[in-house]
Order: C-alpha cells, then sequence, then structure tokens
C-alpha cells in the first residue's frame, strides 16, 4: 500500500516573477476591499448549508444498489463524483479540526465520511466506462477529473488523519492490541491503484483527441464531428492532463481498457513495467494545449480567429471555470505566475458578466424597483451580480446545462486554495517572492467572497420544501410567479449572430459543425441522440415556481448547489489566514 503523499513548498532561491507591487486585482483593489467581507469569519450556517445539500444530494438522488445517480448521463455523474469527493475534502479538514477524543464523535466522524465515500466506490462499477469510452473526448476528460478528485481527497483524508505511526483514538500507542491494528492506512487507499488506473486509461483515449492537422492543433470534441473544436474540450485537456502530472499515483496495470474485466487473470501479457508519477508527459500536454487555447482566441469569441475558422461566440458558464483549475496546477509546478494573472482576469470579467461590481461589492444594478414579473438586465453571462446561463430565463435548459454553473464553482474552489508550489516538480523559486505572489492570490480570491455568498444565497432561496436547489438562482432574488413572469425581447442581450446554442438547442446545417458527408451526426437532432440525454419530464404548468419549469430540479441543479455552496465555504476560510 503506498504511503500518502506530502506536498511541500517550495522554498529555494533562484529566479522569481514577483514584484513587490505585485497584484492580481484592478486597480483601486490592491486591498481587499473594506466591504469585502472577506475578514468576515466563515459563518457555520455555511457548512450546515453544504452537509445539507451533499444529503439531500444523495439521499434523493443516489440509488446503491445501482451504484449511480440513475437520473444522469454518463458525463454528468462523472461530475457529480467530483462535487462528491470535493465536499468530501471539506468534510475532512473540517473534522481534523474538530478533534475530540470522545470515542461516540469518532464513530460518528467515521460513519459521516465512510456514507459518502463508500458510495463514490459503488460508483466506480456504476459507471459506464465501455460507454463512455466511446463517447466525445469531453466525455472522456471529465472521467479523468473525477477520479483525479477523488484520489485527491484520499491523500488529503489519509494526511490528516491515518499518518503512519499516528492514530487520533490513540489505538497505535497501545502496546496491548494487536499488531495488525497498529500503522494501518485509511482503507480508501485500497481503491487508490483502480481509480489510478481508470483516470490514465481514460487520460490516454483523451489524448488520441490531440490533432495538429486542423487549427494549427488543440482538441477535437469529438470523433464523429471533425473540425468542430470547442474550448471545454481543451479547458478540459487541460486541467486533467496537469491535474494527472500532479496527483496521478502511479498505475501498474497494464491491462488494456477492454479487458478491463480480465484484470489480473493468467492469460494477460503486461507490455510495460508499469506509468510512473510525474510523467512529463502529461506536463507537456497541459502546457502545449494552453498555449494553443491562448493563440486561438476563444478569450474572446467576437475577435476574428485566423487559426479556426469561425468562432462561436455562445458563451456557457462552464468554459468559464473549468480552465481555472488547470492555471492554479500550471502555477504550481512552473512558478509562471502568468497563470495566474489570466486565471484571476477571467474571474473578474466574469464576475463584470454577471453584472456585479467588486469594487463597491454589489450588483450594478438596483432591483428593487423592477415592476412586478420583470427580470434584471442581462449582462452577458448573468443578471444582478448572478450567474446565469442563457437557457435559465426560458426554462428550457439541457441536461448538460443543468451542470455548468456547479462546474463554475467546483473549478472556481479549485483555483482559490492556498497556493503551494510542488517542491520537488517546481523550478526553484525564492521564498520571499513566492510568499508574495500567495498573498497576492489570496487578497484577489477574498474579494471574491462577496460575489459567491450573493450568488449562494441566491441559490439557497432557490430550494423546495425537500431542501432541492433549482436551476435559475436569479429568481432566489425576484419577486415573481409563473403567473407574473414577464419575459420580454431584449432579456437576453444583443443578439449575437455567431453564437448556436448547441447544448441546448440544435446544430445548424453548416461546415463548422461537419465535414459535409463526413460528419455521422445529422445537422438538427443529432446532438440530442448522440447526448442520450434522459427524457424531458413533463410538468404542469399551472407550477407556481419557473424553477419546476422544464427539466425541474434535478441532480445536477443539486449539485450546482452545493458546489456554489462549498465555494463559499472554502474561499471565505482561507481569506481569513
Ligand atoms: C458582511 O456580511 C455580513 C453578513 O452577510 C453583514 O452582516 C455585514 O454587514 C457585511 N459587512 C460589510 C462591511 O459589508
Ligand atoms: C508503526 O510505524 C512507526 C513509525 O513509522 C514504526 O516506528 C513502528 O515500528 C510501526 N509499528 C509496527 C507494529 O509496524
Ligand atoms: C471579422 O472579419 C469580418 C470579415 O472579414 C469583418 O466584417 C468583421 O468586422 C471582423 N470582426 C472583428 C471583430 O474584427
Ligand atoms: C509564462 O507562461 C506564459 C504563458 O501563459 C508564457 O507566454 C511565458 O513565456 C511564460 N514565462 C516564462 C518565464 O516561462
Ligand atoms: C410581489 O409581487 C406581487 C404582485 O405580483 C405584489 O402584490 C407584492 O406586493 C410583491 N411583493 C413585494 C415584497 O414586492
Amino acid at each position: 500500500m503506498k504511503s500518502p503523499r506530502s506536498i511541500s513548498v517550495a522554498v529555494l532561491a533562484a529566479s522569481a516573477c514577483a514584484t513587490a507591487s505585485l497584484s492580481f486585482v484592478p486597480d483601486g483593489l490592491s486591498q481587499p476591499n473594506k466591504a469585502g467581507n472577506g475578514t468576515v469569519p466563515p459563518d457555520l450556517q455555511v457548512i450546515d448549508d453544504v452537509l445539507e445539500a451533499l444529503q439531500v444530494m444523495q439521499e434523493s438522488y443516489f440509488q446503491p444498489w445501482l451504484g449511480t445517480w440513475p437520473t444522469s448521463i454518463d458525463w454528468t455523474a462523472a461530475v457529480m463524483g467530483s462535487h462528491i469527493s470535493g465536499a468530501l475534502q471539506s468534510l475532512s479538514q473540517l473534522l481534523a479540526s474538530l478533534r475530540s477524543s470522545e470515542p461516540r464523535d469518532y464513530q460518528v466522524k467515521e460513519n459521516l465520511v465512510a456514507t459518502y465515500f463508500t458510495q463514490l466506490v459503488g460508483y466506480y462499477f456504476g459507471q459506464d466506462a465501455f460507454a463512455i469510452r466511446n463517447e466525445a473526448f469531453d466525455d472522456i476528460l471529465w472521467v479523468v477529473l473525477g477520479w483525479l478528485d477523488t484520489i485527491q481527497f484520499i491523500d488529503l483524508h489519509t494526511a490528516l488523519h491515518y499518518q503512519a505511526g499516528g492514530s487520533q483514538t490513540g489505538i497505535a500507542s497501545n502496546q496491548q492490541i494487536p499488531r495488525m491494528l497498529v500503522n494501518q492506512s485509511w482503507h480508501g487507499n485500497l481503491w487508490m491503484s483502480a481509480f489510478a488506473h481508470r483516470a490514465r486509461i481514460f487520460w490516454e483515449l483523451a489524448n488520441k483527441g490531440w490533432d495538429e492537422k486542423l487549427c494549427g492543433g488543440g482538441m477535437t470534441w469529438n470523433p464523429r464531428l471533425e473540425p468542430y473544436k470547442n474550448a471545454i474540450t481543451n479547458e478540459l485537456f487541460i486541467s486533467a492532463s496537469i491535474a494527472m502530472y500532479l496527483y496521478f499515483p502511479g498505475d501498474d496495470n497494464a491491462s488494456p481498457f477492454a479487458d478491463d474485466t480480465t484484470a489480473g487473470m493468467e492469460n494477460e501479457t503486461p507490455t510495460t513495467t508499469g506509468w510512473k508519477p510525474h510523467d512529463s508527459r502529461y506536463l507537456d500536454a497541459a502546457m502545449r494545449t494552453y498555449a494553443w487555447l491562448k493563440r486561438s482566441g476563444y478569450n474572446n469569441p467576437l475577435s476574428n480567429n485566423t487559426r479556426c475558422d469561425v468562432p462561436n461566440g455562445m458563451l456557457y458558464t462552464y468554459n468559464q471555470g473549468v480552465i481555472l483549475s488547470g492555471q492554479l496546477g500550471l502555477f504550481k509546478v512552473t512558478g509562471n505566475t502568468s497563470y495566474l494573472f489570466d486565471g484571476h482576469r477571467l474571474i473578474q470579467d466574469v464576475i463584470a458578466a454577471t453584472g456585479y461590481d467588486i469594487k463597491t461589492n454589489r450588483p450594478v444594478d438596483d432591483i428593487s424597483s423592477l415592476p412586478p414579473g420583470r427580470i434584471p438586465y442581462w449582462h452577458g453571462l448573468g443578471r444582478a451580480g448572478i450567474l446565469e446561463d442563457v437557457c435559465d430565463v426560458r426554462g428550457d435548459c439541457s441536461q448538460d446545462s443543468h451542470t455548468f454553473k456547479g462546474i463554475y464553482f467546483h473549478h472556481l474552489t479549485a483555483f482559490c486554495a492556498p497556493l503551494e508550489l510542488v517542491s520537488d516538480l517546481a523550478p526553484a523559486i525564492e521564498e520571499r517572492a513566492f510568499r508574495q505572489v500567495k498573498e497576492a492570490h489570496t487578497q484577489a480570491c477574498k474579494t471574491y467572497v462577496g460575489w459567491i455568498r450573493h450568488n449562494a444565497m441566491a441559490a439557497l432561496l432557490t430550494r423546495d420544501a425537500e431542501g432541492k436547489f433549482g436551476m435559475w438562482w436569479t429568481v432566489g432574488l425576484l419577486n415573481l410567479t409563473m403567473d407574473t413572469l414577464d419575459i420580454q425581447e431584449g432579456d437576453l442581450g444583443p443578439e449575437d449572430p455567431t453564437a448556436v446554442d448547441y447544448r441546448n438547442g440544435d446544430v445548424p446545417d453548416d461546415p463548422r459543425w461537419g465535414n459535409p458527408g463526413k460528419a455521422l451526426i445529422p445537422p438538427n437532432n443529432g446532438l440530442r441522440e448522440e447526448g442520450g440525454q434522459k427524457p424531458l419530464i413533463k410538468r404542469s404548468n399551472v407550477d407556481w415556481d419557473p424553477n419546476n419549469r422544464g427539466r425541474g430540479r434535478t441532480v445536477e441543479t443539486q449539485g450546482g448547489g452545493l458546489a456554489v455552496l462549498r465555494a463559499l465555504w472554502e474561499i471565505s476560510r482561507h481569506g481569513r489566514s
């Protein structure tokens, strides 16, 4: 069994990119704003809300006998796994801070962690790995990220509670007990090799999506929609590759995926002695893809892109998030602050595009004087300071879109984690310069807490009597019902003629979406079938709650509520130190 791998901070002398005035926030915000509220101690109510969102998610939507959330689809289930792993990381840290010698407390804590961890183990078998293997490259990469999130939880929980030679129950120091109880690693480590194997196999499948023939590089989205390259697949490949570099613990299982079920059988002929952790091919993939994405102009969907045909100006919230955990990982191993600058600029642009001003720490529009039923002004990615997808107001979000805001906040939480370099991987960086970068990063993340809280509070107000979160969080702030809801032309802002909402609607018959005669997916309807989304539940139209329209409340919207609450808990907590 592996011993826990510890991560320490590099504090050696050498070059560093920091300057005395380093700041990641706009001018006038280099100090945390007074109204920023990042210095307010975290509200313990928030962690209660996190745990309640988690409990509702698992009790309402997870089926132990199937080892999955049966209403999810393959990729959304992988994301739900990431949310559970993230929540377990928060829970483990919380329990470590509540140390107590009461044996009864220990039972309660162990039971709480085991409840959710065993569900993840069940999901390892419930995950339809064979089907996902034949899906699009983004579907494949969510699987990689999901198991790497679980691996990070196992490492963290083992380090906090089960370090070799120590035990919080005092058993290890008791000479009377049998030797087998001493120095027992946390049982979750038993599953490490399985999770690592699946992450590696799926990363290798995804790696086949890298293509140099078109657009000068980049990941294709789907082998059956050849010329189309989208931001999400490339962001995922960056974040999954750097996470492989950082957290993949190695894999000795040479079994090819198709023979996964026969792993360990006699006729298996291993072709290699194993895959090592911290392989530079993962780092190379992350850096190469990052450089390509930056060149390709996805950061401004309306700019003319000379490398790829025609950009699709459609904005989705998750596209603004997945790259963030990749940027943090790239900083951790390179010490290059440019990754952090890019990440903070993106976060601040997103906050502004929801109609929120981090300098005054409030939404830019006064919504108290809105006529009944009217909705606030659209700023590009939200309104009234709340993150929205375009489909939220219309109430016709697909199962894909139901998952997007939760993904955004999951990766924001990862980005705003306390900064560390990985000493044995990162080039040496001077201690004082590193401390400046760390401080600037913490200060910048603090300025986001007010906005995160604003979103979390709105999301909480969409819960129904069973504690289930809705999709359209803004509604939590508004006095409206289906009777009064008054959507007018222009509520979604000026139409962008390049925008194709391919995640919620149909794909036009247009060469961007497939080489004529080559694309296997027919335009106008193919994607829905391809996505295999679960049929829409028809709901009564006398229902007063706009969040009951369309798909209604789902495991995916529950994951969104969990993720925004966890972002508030984690980021306000780190801001204190
Ligand atoms: C910070 O937030 C708390 C709780 O939401 C609120 O009571 C307080 O007035 C806020 N402080 C400032 C300076 O905005
Ligand atoms: C447990 O671990 C400690 C520290 O590594 C070591 O000194 C001790 O011998 C171990 N005990 C047993 C029974 O293996
Ligand atoms: C992009 O190119 C087209 C045609 O070449 C031009 O009409 C348009 O103004 C350009 N847009 C931008 C944002 O440069
Ligand atoms: C830092 O990363 C950026 C890419 O974001 C790159 O352009 C730059 O050359 C790197 N700087 C150093 C010193 O490696
Ligand atoms: C909410 O809207 C209704 C009309 O739809 C109105 O009667 C009521 O006074 C409003 N409540 C508030 C608090 O504005």
